[in-house]
């Protein structure tokens, strides 16, 4: 591989930290730009302001940096586009195009798309925005409760929800229909089936022909200890998780996702980047929950520590399709992430709070910066997830009691994190 790739990384999160801490390890790396990154990104490449949802304006960037790659980190440009256009231009992108990227931009596409290559998941039907009566009507007729309620579009993890009552599908639907943040995501509604079981999540890698399982996580999404309370991004992730045993994971490879990356094909949509695969692990095996067309965030910082391939030669032959020349190989040891959090978040919390502690951390764990910012000298929180502390180990308990260890270390005001990350992995091997 030629030496001095310069790339460009988009997104400001803890999941982009984590990458640009792996990317900048690679000897072929030239200069890491990230569009906006954060004070973490900045200890790893160079920051940059560019409007990223102007995609003219990124491939003027591109062109006059030179850059070799493109790395798009959340969902929104994704969905909307960019790696298509980008393309276009002649840039290389690490990504799915727009029409691959619907996996996630729309449940109903993933659903129609899921009953059509037989992927298991949950029953479900469509309702547009017109129709919400004929969905109350489908409900009741159902009388089968929790169910669930989703927007079809992109809503930040605030469209889907599960309803134990008649009431409460009446007042989400409500919701569903008049809350402006809302509104544009649910113009279709899909109504569906209550899933028993456990959740985990599958990191796909894959350029169109080629996938491998990158690795596989939990996430702990509800704010509270025993996951109580509001959903939230994340709130910490382990990996790999022991509810996907060496059995389960090949049920997922040939149930999941070799129909999903075969499907695509099929669909002239070939899937190229990250497929996260989200699972529920019911009585009757392995069935998906959702797709997102990109990593998981906190996932992201538990699963890239223990690849021992260089990211940036994977990522450059994911985007050459040169995947079936690569074997991955990932560290033995379990990652426990800890996402230290504002106090009030996801609700409101205040910011500016400085933050002490980063210089005593052990050498061998890591911390991943999302919303900090400079405040002259000081680091300080600027949003709601603030930092995630990765620690490692050779038993899950060991990566567990390592992480937090390591979260001692750290404070600012009115820090939040929960105790429990990681306990129901270790509930399972017991
Ligand atoms: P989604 O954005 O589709 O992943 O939904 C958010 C969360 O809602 C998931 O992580 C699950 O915890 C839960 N969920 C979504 N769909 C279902 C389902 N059909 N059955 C049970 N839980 C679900
Ligand atoms: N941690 C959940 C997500 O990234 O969607």
């Amino acid at each position: 591989m030629d030496t001095n790739y310069n790339v460009l990384l988009i997104g400001g999160g803890g999941r982009e930290h984590a990458i640009a801490w792996k990317l900048s390890q690679s000897p072929n790396l030239g200069t890491l730009y990230i569009a906006p990154g954060n004070p973490g990104t900045a200890e790893a490449g160079l920051n940059i302001k560019l409007n990223t949802d102007d995609f003219a304006a990124v491939s003027e960037f591109c062109q006059d940096h030179s850059i070799d790659l493109v790395v798009v980190g959340p969902e929104a440009p994704l969905v909307n586009g960019i790696v298509d256009y980008l393309e276009k231009e002649g840039f290389a992108v690490f990504g799915p195009k727009k029409s691959a990227a619907m996996l996630e931009g729309s449940k109903q596409f993933a659903k129609e798309f899921m009953v059509k290559y037989d992927v298991p998941t949950a029953d479900y039907a469509v309702f547009s925005s017109d129709e919400f009566d004929d969905a109350l009507k489908f409900v009741q007729s159902k009388e089968s409760y929790p169910i669930v309620l989703k927007a079809d579009g992109l809503a930040a993890g605030k469209g889907v929800f599960i309803c134990d009552s008649e009431e409460e599908v009446i007042k989400r639907l409500d919701q569903l229909k008049n809350d402006s943040k809302l509104q544009d995501a649910a113009s279709k509604l899909v109504v569906e089936e209550f899933m028993e079981g456990e959740e985990a999540s599958a990191f796909v890698i894959a350029d169109g022909h080629t996938s491998h399982i990158l690795n596989n996580a939990q996430d702990h999404k509800r704010i509270g200890e025993g996951d109580t309370g509001l959903n939230t991004g994340g709130m910490g992730a382990y990996s790999p998780a022991p509810l996907l045993t060496e059995e389960m994971l090949d049920r997922v490879k040939y149930e999941i996702i070799e129909r999903t990356i075969t499907g695509m094909q099929l669909e002239e949509s070939a899937y190229h980047g990250i497929l996260y695969v989200g699972l529920m692990i019911t009585n009757d095996g392995p069935k998906v929950v959702e797709y997102n067309c990109r990593f998981g965030d906190p996932e992201c910082q538990a699963i890239l520590p223990p690849l021992e391939n260089d990211l940036l030669t994977l990522m450059i032959a994911t985007t050459e399709q040169r995947l079936d020349e690569i074997s991955l190989q990932m560290d033995s040891d379990f990652r426990c992430c800890v996402v230290l959090a504002s106090d009030g978040y996801p609700g409101s919390y205040s910011k500016g709070k400085i933050i002490t502690g980063l210089e005593s951390v052990d050498e061998d764990s890591l911390v991943f910066q999302a919303g900090t910012a400079k405040d002259g000298d000081n680091l300080v929180t600027s949003g709601g997830r603030v930092l995630s502390v990765v620690g490692k180990g050779p038993t899950l308990k060991k990566a567990i009691d390592h992480a937090y260890k390591n979260v001692q270390k750290l404070s600012f005001e009115g820090c939040y994190y929960r105790k429990d990350i990681g306990y129901k992995g270790l509930d399972r091997i017991k």
